[in-house]
């Protein structure tokens, strides 16, 4: 077996995206389809992990996603995306989505999720990754709520049934 890989920070991994929102981005209302958003982050939140494990990775988990209020055309949208907590081959990413207007330069925070990723080797298998060096107090508190989210999910996916084969 190999040496583990060095630890890596926060920081060297940092994703941001930004994008105008444009017509062919709009839901039925005319604002923008939240579809499109998930897209992004997901995204986003991908680039980051492969940054910190240097794999290929693919999503696993997605939390809580809320809408609470819509995005509109003509606003720029920017996603932050940090990995928050790496597992042995698994990374959790914090994704944060603030819409601008442009012109007025009125900001809002609209979403935030959570989303789990597995890095993985040539033959698709789970591979290990390096480990995660917070480099501030927000960051070292939020390894230890990522662990206990974690720690959520792994109890809830033994009473899922998930990937067992169907009825
Ligand atoms: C990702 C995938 C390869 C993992 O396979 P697996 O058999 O669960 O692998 P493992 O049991 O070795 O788990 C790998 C890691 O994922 C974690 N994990 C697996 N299921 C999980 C769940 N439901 N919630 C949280 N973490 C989970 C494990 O704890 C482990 O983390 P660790 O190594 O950091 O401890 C497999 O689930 C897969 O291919 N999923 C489809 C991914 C995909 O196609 N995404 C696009 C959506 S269409």
């Amino acid at each position: 077996m190999g040496a583990a890989p060095p630890g890596k920070p926060v920081s060297a991994s940092r994703v941001t995206i930004s994008q105008l929102m444009q017509p062919e981005h709009a839901n039925t209302l005319g604002n923008v389809h939240g579809g499109w958003i998930m897209k992004l982050m997901d995204e986003a939140g991908a680039l980051a992990c492969m940054r910190h494990a240097q794999q290929r990775v693919v999503t696993l988990v997605v939390d809580q996603l809320i809408f609470q209020q819509p995005i509109l055309i003509g606003d720029m949208v920017t996603i932050t995306a940090e990995v928050s907590y790496a597992g042995r081959t698994s990374m959790e990413a914090e994704v944060r989505v603030v819409a601008e207007n442009p012109i007025t330069g009125q900001r809002t925070h609209t979403n935030k999720a959570f989303i789990v990723y597995v890095a993985l080797d040539e033959d698709g298998k789970p591979i290990s990754v390096p480990p995660l060096i917070p480099e501030n107090d927000r960051q070292r508190e939020r390894v230890r709520e990522a662990q206990a989210r974690q720690a959520y999910r792994t109890a809830q996916r033994a009473s899922s049934g998930l990937g067992n084969p169907g009825p």
